[in-house]
C-alpha cells in the first residue's frame, strides 16, 4: 500500500487520475491532493474517503511514495525535485523534465524497460506522442522506424479546463449566427486561449513558437519519438493541428521502415500489443476514443508514391492514455 498524491487534483488531468486511481483499484494506504491557493480547503470526495485539497505552495510531501504531478511545466519545476528529494517518486505529466537524461521517459507498455534506474522522477510523454507510440512502438520493433510525416488533430482539453471552456463558449457565441460563419460575417469572439477562434474553426497552429518555424508541440512530436524508441535518427516531420473537439487526440502518420512493411504485419503487430484496438471496418473518431483506455487506430493503408510504407490513423484519448492513464501504469510499474 503506497501514500499518493495528486498534485493538480483540481485539473482535467487531474480530475481523470483520481478515477482511475479508483477505477484501477490502486493500492493506496493514504490520498493527498494539491492545487493552488484558489482550491486549497475544498473537500473532494474519494474511494478513499473525503480528501480536503492542500496548497502546493506550502506542501509538505514528507511520507509520500508516489506522487503524480499534472499541474503544469512551472510547478512541476518548482516543487517536483524536493518531493522527490524528500523520497517520493514523481512521475511528472508536463514537459519539465522530459528531454533529461536522468528522466526516463515511459509509454507504459512500449518502453517500460526505461524505467530502470530512475533517479526519483519519471516523465509521461506528450499527449499526442503517446497516442501515436501506442501504434507506432509495435511498427518500429517489427521493421524498424527511418522516417514518418505527422499532422495531430488535438482536441482542446489537451489545453485544460481553460480550453474546453472556451470551445463550449465560442461554440455558442458563434454558433448563434450561423449566416455569418457562412458568409464571413462573423464577430471576433475576443477570446485569447488559442492564436485564433477554436469555435467552428481548425487552428494549424498548436502550441507555443519555437525554432525554425514549428511549435514546442511540433519539437515534442520529433524529441520525444526519438527517445522514447531510442532512435536518434528517426525523420519526424510533425504539423500539429488544434480542433473544435472536446477529448481526443488523433494523428495520420505515414512511415518508411528499415524494410518494406506490409499492411497484414503491421496490423498483426499493432492488434498483439496491449492498449491497442485495430479498427479494420469502421472509423475510429475522437468521440470512441473519449473515456476510453485504448488507442484506436484504423486507415491502415501501404504508401503509394513510395511503396513499401505504412499510412494510419491513431486517436486516443489524451487525459487517458495521453496524460491521466499512463502516470497510473507507471505508478503501477513502479510499485510492481
Ligand atoms: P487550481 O484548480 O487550484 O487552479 P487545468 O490545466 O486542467 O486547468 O488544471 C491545472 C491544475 O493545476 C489545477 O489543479 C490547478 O489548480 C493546478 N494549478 C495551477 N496553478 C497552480 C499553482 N500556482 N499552484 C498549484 N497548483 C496550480
Amino acid at each position: 500500500m503506497s501514500n499518493v498524491a495528486i498534485v493538480g487534483a483540481t485539473g482535467a488531468v487531474g480530475r481523470t487520475m483520481l478515477s482511475i486511481l479508483e477505477e484501477r483499484d490502486f493500492p493506496v494506504k493514504e490520498l493527498r491532493l494539491f492545487a493552488s491557493e484558489r482550491s486549497a480547503g475544498s473537500e473532494v470526495p474519494t474511494r478513499w474517503g473525503s480528501v480536503t485539497v492542500e496548497n502546493l505552495a506550502t506542501a509538505d510531501p514528507s511520507g509520500l511514495d508516489i506522487a503524480l504531478f499534472s499541474a503544469g511545466g512551472d510547478r512541476s519545476r518548482e516543487f517536483a525535485p524536493a518531493f522527490a528529494a524528500a523520497g517520493c517518486t514523481v512521475v511528472d505529466n508536463s514537459s519539465a523534465f522530459r528531454m533529461r537524461d536522468d528522466v526516463p521517459l515511459v509509454v507504459a507498455g512500449v518502453n517500460d524497460h526505461a524505467l530502470a534506474g530512475h533517479g526519483g522522477i519519471v516523465a509521461n510523454p506528450n499527449c499526442t506522442t503517446m497516442a501515436l507510440l501506442m501504434a507506432v512502438g509495435p511498427l518500429h520493433r517489427a521493421a524498424g522506424l527511418a522516417s514518418m510525416v505527422a499532422t495531430s488533430y488535438q482536441s482542446v482539453s489537451g489545453s485544460g479546463m481553460a480550453g474546453m471552456d472556451e470551445l463550449v463558449r465560442q461554440n455558442a457565441t458563434l454558433g448563434a449566427n450561423r449566416q455569418g460563419l457562412v458568409d464571413g460575417s462573423w464577430q471576433e469572439p475576443g477570446d485569447a486561449l488559442y492564436v485564433r477562434p477554436i469555435g467552428w474553426n481548425v487552428l494549424p497552429f498548436a502550441g507555443n513558437p519555437a525554432s525554425e518555424g514549428y511549435t514546442d508541440e511540433e519539437w515534442k512530436l520529433v524529441n520525444e519519438t526519438r527517445k522514447i524508441l531510442q532512435a536518434p535518427h528517426i525523420a519526424v516531420e510533425p504539423t500539429c493541428v488544434r480542433v473544435p473537439v472536446m477529448v481526443g487526440h488523433g494523428i495520420a502518420a505515414t512511415m518508411m521502415f528499415d524494410r518494406p512493411l506490409d499492411v497484414a504485419e503491421a496490423t498483426a503487430a499493432m492488434a498483439a500489443g496491449r492498449g491497442v484496438q485495430v479498427w479494420e471496418d469502421r472509423v475510429p473518431t475522437p468521440l470512441d476514443s473519449a473515456g476510453i483506455d485504448d488507442v484506436l487506430v484504423g486507415r491502415i493503408r501501404p504508401t503509394i508514391g513510395r511503396p513499401g510504407g505504412i499510412s494510419l490513423w491513431a486517436v486516443g484519448d489524451n487525459l487517458r492514455k495521453g496524460a491521466a492513464l499512463n502516470t497510473v501504469e507507471i505508478a503501477e510499474l513502479l510499485i510492481a
